[in-house]
């Protein structure tokens, strides 16, 4: 067979390790050819690609990012994008194609496959650990992992200077980062896009601190997090080929807030892309490779229209739209228990 591969969407600590299991269990196993795409759907829309190898994917395991680069581009935005992306599969003889993304990318490929019959097997990743078809995706415990170092490095500081610190971290529908870092690094407020909040509890909860004799306090919020209706000015911003808004900016929002409120010196830290670089955790890298390994089983074996999920601790293979069908947010249980160590 001849397998294609692309990653889509925001880079995340995984994607190459994917990338060589495909190729490893692919070629050597199957005996397969394995084509590489380059930025994500741009790759089979203008065909764009190169041959992996062995030999070429070598070293790639502890590599942050994605050899074959990727981007935001959305096939299906393109008015004739699914026939482009058949007729040039076609042209180099696929059989198929892995597509290693998140939301977008693969609710482009759940449509690619279910409307324009595309042979797809789809690969769930995100740092933001949102996909509803797996219980947990790689790229998120790497990113946790460098938000906890971050706030635990916060800590000091703001406690030598007696000030608030806001630490924006990633996040757009779910604030799975912000509640594992938060409750890992030991904040005193997470907010999440899960729960509106108001600025003025967040407010009662830094003064209690204060009155406790604790001078400092440390607030992590998730870029996604939205106030109250009625409680904080909020702003919009340019979207993109997926409609969606480039976030960021409500740190520095806070940080004025909380210091024309309380009278507390403020200053806020936006941790941004730092948290989806550089080499993913021991966890990521068995997850990726156990996902990577299974995508190849599951297109060796025609399985298209599927995708490899974690389940509990098992790797199985679930329908491809599933993984789109509804986000994984945080569940209120969980908040809960951050919430016993606010102020
Ligand atoms: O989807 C993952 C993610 O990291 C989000 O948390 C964030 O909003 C977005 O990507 C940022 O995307 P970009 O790299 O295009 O700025």
């Amino acid at each position: 067979m001849r397998i294609g591969v692309l990653t889509g969407g925001g880079d995340c600590p995984g994607l190459n390790a994917v990338i060589r299991a495909i190729v490893r269990k692919g070629i050597d196993v199957y005996g397969h050819s394995i084509v590489g795409f380059n930025d994500g759907w741009r790759g089979p829309l203008e065909n764009a690609f190169s041959e992996l190898t062995v030999e070429s994917t070598r070293g790639i395991l502890p590599r942050g990012g994605t050899i074959l680069r990727s981007s935001r581009t959305n096939p299906l935005k393109r008015e004739d994008g699914p026939a482009l992306i058949a007729d040039n599969m076609e042209a180099l003889h696929l059989h198929g194609l892995i597509a290693i993304g998140g939301e977008d990318t693969l609710g482009a490929a759940a449509r690619l496959h279910a409307d324009h019959g595309v042979a797809i097997v789809g690969v769930p990743k995100t740092i933001d650990n949102d996909l509803g078809g797996t219980d947990m995706t790689f790229g998120f415990d790497t990113a946790v992992q460098v938000a906890t170092e971050a706030i635990d490095r916060l800590h000091t500081t703001a406690e030598s200077h007696n000030r608030v610190m806001i630490v924006e971290v990633m996040g757009r529908h779910a604030g799975w980062i912000a509640l594992h870092s938060g409750l890992a690094g030991g904040a005193d407020v997470i907010l999440v896009p899960e729960r509106p909040f108001d600025v003025g509890e967040v407010c009662r909860h830094i003064e209690r601190r204060h009155s406790r004799g604790r001078f400092f306090s440390i607030v992590v919020v998730s870029e996604g997090a939205v106030p109250r209706e009625g409680t904080m000015e909020v702003q919009g911003g340019a979207t993109d080929e997926f409609g969606h808004e480039r976030l960021g900016g409500i740190g520095q929002r806070l940080e004025r807030e909380i210091e024309e409120r309380t009278g507390f010196e403020t200053r806020a830290t936006v941790l941004g892309h730092v948290q989806r670089g550089g080499t993913p955790t021991a966890f990521d890298r068995v997850l990726a490779t156990r996902l990577g390994v299974a995508a190849i089983d599951a297109a060796n074996d025609g399985r298209w229209g599927t995708m490899p999920a974690l389940k509990g601790t098992t790797i199985q293979l679930v329908p491809l739209g599933e993984a789109v069908k509804e986000l994984r947010t945080v569940p209120d249980e969980e908040y809960e228990v951050a919430e016993v160590f606010f102020g």
